[in-house]
């Protein structure tokens, strides 16, 4: 009786060590971006200001929108999906220099996973 209750308390540990070991890993990794939904995001929140294919080039007070549509956008952050996430949670480009404010800051109002769709839908435009 004994041995075997130590047993399956043996095993309980190794399954939740386990589990956590992959939660951790699950939450270390960024989420890939799904473009469809990136799509749908960017018509719904971004398209106003960046215009429907991503060139923008709208004056918007005395701010311009920028052209975030993939090649640029990609070169203006080192091809580093991380910068341009940070680009839209903080308003920062790649050097942290903070954009004009009328680019919405989207730190508490986007998931990850929203952001790493948005990034990977920005990265397919032409
Ligand atoms: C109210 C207008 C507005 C909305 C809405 C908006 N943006 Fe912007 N965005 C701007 C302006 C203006 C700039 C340029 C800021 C500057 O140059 O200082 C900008 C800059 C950017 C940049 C930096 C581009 C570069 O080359 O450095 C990214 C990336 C970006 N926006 C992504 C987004 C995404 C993604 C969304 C939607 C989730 C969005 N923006 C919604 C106005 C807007």
């Amino acid at each position: 009786m004994h041995g075997r209750v130590r047993v399956s308390r043996r095993y309980l540990a190794m399954v939740v060590v386990g589990v956590t070991l992959f939660s951790l890993r699950a939450n270390a990794a960024d989420p890939t971006g799904d473009v469809a939904n990136g799509k749908l995001l960017f018509r719904d929140n971004c398209s106003i200001c960046h215009k429907a294919n991503g060139a923008g080039g709208e004056s918007i007070g005395r701010a311009m929108s920028a052209d975030i549509s993939g090649p640029t956008l990609e070169v203006h952050y080192l091809h580093r999906d991380s910068l341009i996430a940070r680009a839209i949670l903080d308003g920062v480009d790649a050097n942290g220099r903070q954009f004009d404010k009328v680019m919405p800051r989207y730190r508490g109002h986007a998931t990850p996973q929203q952001v790493a769709d948005l990034v990977a839908y920005l990265k397919s435009l032409p």
